[in-house]
């Protein structure tokens, strides 16, 4: 009975965090990173992308088959890359032998269009969504969301990207040769049994099952080749549970240029960004000086090698980061605004709730007017042993981060967020508003707490 057995490993770590319970190998750099292809669209008339679920067999580790899931393939998805302002047409269709649904994380979309635990499509079947895409240039990504079921299909390898471009974008001259200075990077911890297979069942953590073994777009013991040019990264923790710190193993700066939903207005200069699951960032790194000579690498917080970098002789584009990027901004209306809904995020493993209650598809847990702002109070209630880190997403929308602990934000949380990371005992106030009615969700994406319950419904009228 593998409940039993999880309950045995996950007593004895207590609430130690998982990081430090399972570490992370290092990449040997072996492997060429893999980029997912764009996806093209349809010629068909009438619909213009397709995307499919599927299963099948992925070579990982050399000379072997893993089984996994994938969007039109057998591993992860490709890259969507929609332009604001276009009406879109996606087929989504189910090609595995168990329920699905396809939700499009941090895209602001019509209830009907979103993916979430009731637009289920069960084997066999498909559905058309038809949405225009209204908010502005993001790296966003897409992901199956059946309730109960989700954080074994994200394991299993069902996440692919959504890129938003627009004007703004396309004008800023910011490194955007897909796969050359703009980088695709999915980071996912998973663990392998004997046979080299992701058996989620054996791995699973009512905590969120977390890995040993680090893929990087799909790839094993990833390298990224770069020419001597400024490089865009955007930075995706597609990871059930792990959180990400990324770093440059110099202790050199980057810039940070976008969050979850958009362009920050200016760029932010780090020497670490820690991403908790679902989170996005873009970052820019600049090799133009660099030659084959310097062993640089992103590392994670603990020094582990996420992702080599081998500089090539050959020069790159010449592109500069502007100063001004967006023009973001938090009103003092809104700052100003009373908290009308409290979020209380408490518990861990199966015992996961938020307010107290676990995930009811039946109810409604909040009502929200479409197009009025209101402030939600996220308040993640430690336990008598600490508590954890619980990353709180709310569907449809793209909201802005009022405070922290009554502090404004850090510059590189000033942008559109979908996700926040909130430690034991923060309280963190955001500026939510729903451009579409209908039923979301809001939930921790640690996606074994969420299966566990710890999800709820706003309904937008
Ligand atoms: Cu990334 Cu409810 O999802
Ligand atoms: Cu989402
Ligand atoms: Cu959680």
């Amino acid at each position: 009975d593998h409940s039993m057995m999880d309950m045995d490993g996950d007593m004895m770590e207590g609430h130690m965090s998982h990081d430090e319970v399972v570490s992370l190998n290092d990449s040997t750099g072996e492997n060429e990173l893999k980029i997912p292809s764009m996806l093209e669209r349809d010629d068909e008339e009438g619909v213009v992308y397709t995307v499919r679920a599927q299963k099948g067999k992925t070579e990982i580790f050399d000379g072997i088959e893993t089984t996994t899931y994938g969007y039109n393939g057998s591993f992860l998805g490709p890259m969507l890359r929609l332009e604001k302002g276009e009406t879109v047409k996606i087929r989504t269709i189910n090609e595995l032998d168990e329920n699905t649904t396809f939700h499009w994380h941090g895209l602001d979309v019509p209830a009907d269009a979103d993916g979430g635990p009731h637009d289920v499509i069960k084997p066999g079947e498909e559905k058309i969504i038809e949405f225009e895409v209204s908010q502005e240039a993001a790296t966003l990504w897409f992901h199956p969301h059946p309730e109960g079921i989700t954080a074994e299909q994200v394991y299993n390898g069902l996440a692919g990207l959504l890129y938003i471009e627009d004007d703004n974008s396309k004008s800023l001259g910011l490194p955007s040769d897909y796969g050359k200075n703009d980088i695709p990077l999915i980071f996912q911890d998973k663990l392998f049994d004997d046979e080299k297979q992701l058996n989620f069942i054996a791995a699973m953590n009512d905590d969120g099952t977390i890995g040993d073994t680090l893929l990087v777009n799909g790839t094993l013991n990833p390298k990224l080749t770069v020419d001597k040019e400024k490089v865009r990264l955007r930075l995706l923790n597609g990871s059930n549970a792990r959180n990400f710190t990324f770093k440059l193993n110099t202790g050199d700066s980057f810039v940070q240029i976008a969050t979850d939903g958009g362009f920050l207005n200016e760029p932010v200069v780090l020497k670490e960004v820690t991403l908790a699951p679902s989170e996005r960032a873009e970052i820019i790194v600049d090799f133009s000086q660099m030659n084959s000579e310097n062993d640089l690498a992103l590392v994670n917080e603990d020094g582990s090698i996420l992702l080599p970098f081998e500089v090539s002789n050959q020069s790159g584009a010449v592109s500069t980061i502007p100063g001004e990027m967006n023009d973001f901004s938090l009103t003092e209306e809104e700052m100003e605004l009373p908290v009308t809904k409290k979020v209380e995020l408490f518990g861990m493993m199966d015992q996961v709730t938020i307010n107290g209650k676990k995930f009811d598809s039946e109810r409604i847990d909040f009502t929200q007017q479409q197009g009025v702002t209101e402030v939600w109070e996220i308040y993640n209630k430690p336990d008598e042993m600490g508590g954890m880190i619980h990353p709180f997403h709310i569907h449809g929308t793209q909201f802005k981060i009022i405070s922290r602990n009554g502090e404004a934000p850090p510059e590189n949380e000033r942008g559109w967020k979908d996700s926040i990371s909130i430690e034991p005992d923060e309280r963190v106030k955001i500026a939510v508003k729903f451009n579409n009615k209908g039923v979301y969700m809001f939930h921790c994406h640690i996606l074994e707490h969420e299966d566990n319950g710890m999800m709820g419904q706003v309904k937008v009228e």
